[in-house]
């Protein structure tokens, strides 16, 4: 089989903002002038962070990484981009603060079974091709949760669970090279699904999946290498989540 080669530098072409909205918004926008591959937006607050499911992503000046990423990856790629980039981040986060992370399907990632991090993914495709992948991803360093009543029982920092205070350059860099290295596996055609899979803790348990449409009820049975969690109602019967929230059903 022939693979790609990638001449992709996540990180080449850094660009930092005192203050934004979004650093979404502003990815997309150079993207759409034509940035290179590997941009990376990175803000020290904003003001209106994005998070899925139309939620919105707490990130005041100083408590996080925000960062945004320009890729154009092929289609086939994009399911193992997900995982790539939570496996990245998950990865970094634990070679910080020397901490076990896991990651909560789709793509948090979890420090002691609460969130510290969170990730959105944009695409813009044409004519079936990917025209612009925007990563976001979202580092809770030492944002206190307790002051935000959303996020004040699920939410947690790397200051909180590690007493370390780590800048948020301190950990873009790692998280990029990471990301970076993973990237490049998934164009060798190796698998990051097994990879994501290890650090996955949401499988064998009894979840309720809230998505924009529906909410389902059932067994974590397994999720497949698109990355879709496949749940077994009540019933017997099965479901394939795409997209959604877990939460511990008891
Ligand atoms: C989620 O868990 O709901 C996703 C959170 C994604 C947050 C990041 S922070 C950088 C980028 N800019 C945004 O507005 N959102 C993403």
């Amino acid at each position: 089989m022939k693979y790609r080669r990638l001449n992709t530098i996540i990180g080449q072409n850094i660009l930092y903002y005192p203050s934004l909205p979004s650093t979404m918004d502003v990815a997309k926008r150079l993207a759409e002038k034509g940035v290179g591959e590997g941009t990376v937006i990175v803000a020290a607050e904003q003001t209106a962070g994005r998070g899925r499911l139309g939620r919105r992503w707490l990130s005041p000046l100083g408590s996080s990484l925000s960062v945004s990423i320009v890729l154009r990856p092929d289609l086939d790629k994009l399911s193992q981009l997900n995982m790539a980039a939570s496996l990245a981040t998950a990865q970094s986060i634990e070679n910080a603060t020397g901490l076990k992370s896991a990651i909560k399907w789709p793509n948090d990632v979890l420090l002691n079974g609460k969130k510290v991090s969170g990730m959105l993914i944009e695409n813009i495709i044409e004519g079936g091709k990917v025209k612009t992948t925007i990563v976001g991803i979202g580092i809770n360093l030492t944002l206190d949760p307790s002051a935000f009543p959303e996020i004040a029982t699920t939410a947690t920092s790397l200051s909180i669970e590690s007493g370390k205070k780590i800048s948020p350059w301190e950990m873009l860099h790692p998280l990029l090279r990471e990301f970076e290295s993973i990237y490049q596996d998934l164009y060798c055609g190796k698998s990051v699904y097994k990879r994501w899979l290890t650090r996955v803790e949401t499988l064998g348990k009894l979840v309720r999946v809230k998505s924009n449409y529906m909410i389902e009820e059932g067994y974590a049975e397994s999720i497949n290498t698109d990355g879709n969690l496949v749940l077994k109602r009540s019933n017997g019967s099965l479901v394939t989540m795409v997209a959604g929230e877990v939460t511990l059903h008891v």
